[in-house]
């Protein structure tokens, strides 16, 4: 097994010449989309594990809702997920890019971003997820919310878009991603509104999340 370590040379996976942007759009509008910011070859091998993973069954049937709220509701979210475990190489690299990347946030934004949890998600046909947020004002510890896309040469007419919607007029579309292999989409979990639109193919990504801890009264706060 390779560690990565610092010195790993994390510009070689990943267009960092985007960061600025990056940084920009979240103050801006809360939100950024970039379309080839991670490698190629990075993308496929991490696509091959999620194939993987869906062929030999290890993806579970995704949840909504914390504690004693978690239910199955194939009405509102369709995917099936495998949370990141650092299992292998191309995983180990996406984890390090995301450190880095948190670093450059927080020291651009001192956003106190202290950990990155991710899982693969599979939208088998038809699947989608209905418009909402990934954290709540007041109870947000999932500051940022972040996708990458790992679908090769997705077609026009293939769906599975993520529209993005206003802070402040939550019925105004801002942006539609196409889930293109490399496109990396971040935005505020706790500030905008966003939905997946039924694909019509296989759909696969990784859904990350920068955390704060959000430790209160003693009680660690869970990690999922
Ligand atoms: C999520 C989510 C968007 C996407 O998993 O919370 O909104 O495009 N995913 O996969
Ligand atoms: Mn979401």
């Amino acid at each position: 097994m390779t560690p990565i370590t610092a010195n790993d040379a994390l510009h070689d996976f990943w267009d960092s010449a985007q960061l600025p942007a990056l940084i920009d759009g979240l103050v801006e509008h809360g939100w950024y989309v970039g379309e080839g910011f991670l490698d190629v070859t990075l993308c496929r091998e991490l696509r091959e594990e999620l194939e993987r993973l869906h062929h030999l069954a290890a993806l579970q049937e995704a949840a909504i809702g914390r504690g004693d709220e978690r239910t199955l509701r194939r009405d509102i979210r369709g995917d099936a997920i495998h949370w990141l475990d650092r299992e292998s190489l191309a995983q180990r690299r996406y984890l390090a890019l995301m450190g880095e990347l948190q670093q450059q946030i927080n020291v651009a934004l001192y956003a106190g971003l202290f950990e990155f949890e991710a899982h693969f998600a599979h939208y088998p046909p038809g699947a989608f997820y209905r418009k909402h947020y990934d954290s709540f004002r007041g109870r947000a510890n999932r500051i940022i919310s972040t996708v990458l896309y790992l679908n090769p040469d997705w077609p026009t007419d293939g769906g599975g878009e993520m529209a993005l919607y206003d802070e402040h007029d939550t019925e105004r579309e801002v942006a539609r991603v196409h889930p293109e292999a490399g496109t990396f989409a971040c935005f505020l979990s706790d500030r905008i509104p966003h939905e997946v639109l039924p694909t019509r193919l296989p759909r696969v990504s990784i859904a990350g999340w920068f955390r704060r801890n959000a430790s209160l009264g003693g009680v660690i706060d869970p990690a999922r």
